[in-house]
């Protein structure tokens, strides 16, 4: 009686999740788990923030808001577009969403019709094919190498445009690879897209998480015509650690489509909780500036803690990761079942990583650096140990 839908049984369950199910599970069962696995910051998310909600809840905000968010989130996240992304929208042009998924889930319904195509650089975050094809598109794969430090080759890009595609996917700082794009970068890819009607979705996630001193750029900034084609998404999941408060927002110069999206969150999920839509007010007003830049501090030494130590291990090698909180480790020269790898590695010395098929790469793990210096020391120790005996 309850046959599933051809469109959800198509769909391919998400292999993180996977993963720390797995972990979680052997965790339950006794077993010593690292897990490098997550997606989401180990640090609790700021007081500031905490207290702004706690105050939502005793002054009795727990009703209904507009669809699209309260004006005064809107007005902050405005301001932060302005002062940090260098792009100006105005409140018709933005829409909160329950976490970035949302924002991405709503963006492709709005926007894609049957076999419409959306490419896609691969290695990708492992949500974009699945929910282009539940909202009938085709996810176009576009490879990137290992050489090419996973950025898009622009010529390549050229190759794979043709009437059918609508879309095309950024991540800028890259999960999983930590790649982030330069501004020089951004415009090679924005000459290819000129005269054409192609969508840009950039998913700026990760935005305050750059390392180096390196500056973000997000692609709307890089001209009028970027700012047009340009649907810009972010949220206060990964840089102010909340990935729990669900908040995620969607902003496109675009009205008629930003009007499209409301009409789909008014029908199916209406506004996202209001106690976490007046705690956010915090996170883009400046409140937490300086918690943001403790945690990304934290991030940039773990990083190079755990590149140092990954640098004693033969046979893998990886890049430097410019931003969020993954490297993304090559492993092919000993081993191209990456998933095969990951389950063994978690069985026998219980380190939980997730296999780059997940994100379209095989022979390559991805390991979150979100954790403890213990962790990360000990854990890279068992992986040390893992490849020299077995291979
Ligand atoms: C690149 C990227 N986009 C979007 C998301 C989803 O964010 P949210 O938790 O706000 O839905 C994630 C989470 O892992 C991500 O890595």
């Amino acid at each position: 009686m309850f046959e599933i839908s051809k469109r959800i049984s198509s769909m391919s369950p998400s292999l993180t999740i996977e993963i720390s199910d797995l972990a979680k599970k052997l965790k339950s069962e006794g077993k010593d788990i690292i897990s490098f696995s997550a997606g989401e910051p180990d640090f609790d998310t700021p007081d500031v923030v905490k207290n702004e909600a706690i105050k939502a809840i005793n002054d009795g905000f727990t009703k209904y808001t507009a669809v699209d968010g309260i004006p005064s989130l809107k007005k902050s996240i405005i301001d932060r577009l302005n002062s940090y992304n260098h792009i100006s929208y105005e409140e018709d042009e933005i829409i909160i969403n329950n976490g970035a998924k949302q924002s991405l889930y709503n963006s492709f319904s709005a926007l894609i019709d049957a076999g419409d195509e959306v490419i896609i650089p691969a290695p990708y975050w492992v949500s974009y094919p699945e929910l282009v094809k539940v909202c009938d598109g085709v996810p176009v794969i576009l490879e990137t190498t290992f050489e090419d430090e996973f950025k898009i080759n622009v010529d390549k890009l050229s190759e794979l445009i043709n009437e059918k595609t609508k879309m095309i996917i950024l991540t800028t700082p890259s999960n999983p690879t930590g790649t982030v794009y330069s501004k020089e970068e951004l415009t090679k890819i924005s000459k290819i897209l000129e005269n054409t009607n192609i969508i840009i979705l950039s998913d700026e996630i990760y935005d305050k998480l750059v390392f180096d001193n390196l500056k973000f750029t997000s692609p709307a900034s890089i001209n009028e015509d970027m700012l047009q084609r340009t649907i810009t998404i972010n949220g206060a999941s990964k840089s102010a650690a909340m990935t729990g408060w669900r908040m995620g927002f969607t902003a496109s110069k675009n009205k008629a489509f930003i009007k499209a999206t409301k009409k789909l969150q008014s029908q199916s999920t209406s506004n996202i909780n209001s106690i976490t839509q007046q705690a956010c007010i915090k996170v883009f007003d400046g409140s937490i500036e300086k918690d943001i830049e403790d945690m990304r501090v934290v991030f940039e030494k773990r990083r190079d803690l755990a590149m140092s130590l990954l640098s004693e291990i033969k046979g893998i090698r990886f890049h430097k990761p410019e931003g969020a909180f993954y490297l993304f480790v090559d492993i092919s020269s000993f081993e191209t079942n990456c998933l095969d790898f990951c389950k063994e590695l978690l069985q026998e010395k219980g380190i939980a990583l997730v296999p780059g098929v997940g994100f379209g790469s095989s022979g390559y793990f991805r390991m979150s650096y979100a954790t403890s210096d213990e962790n990360i020391k000990n854990g890279i120790a068992k992986i040390k140990d893992f490849i020299e005996s077995k291979y």
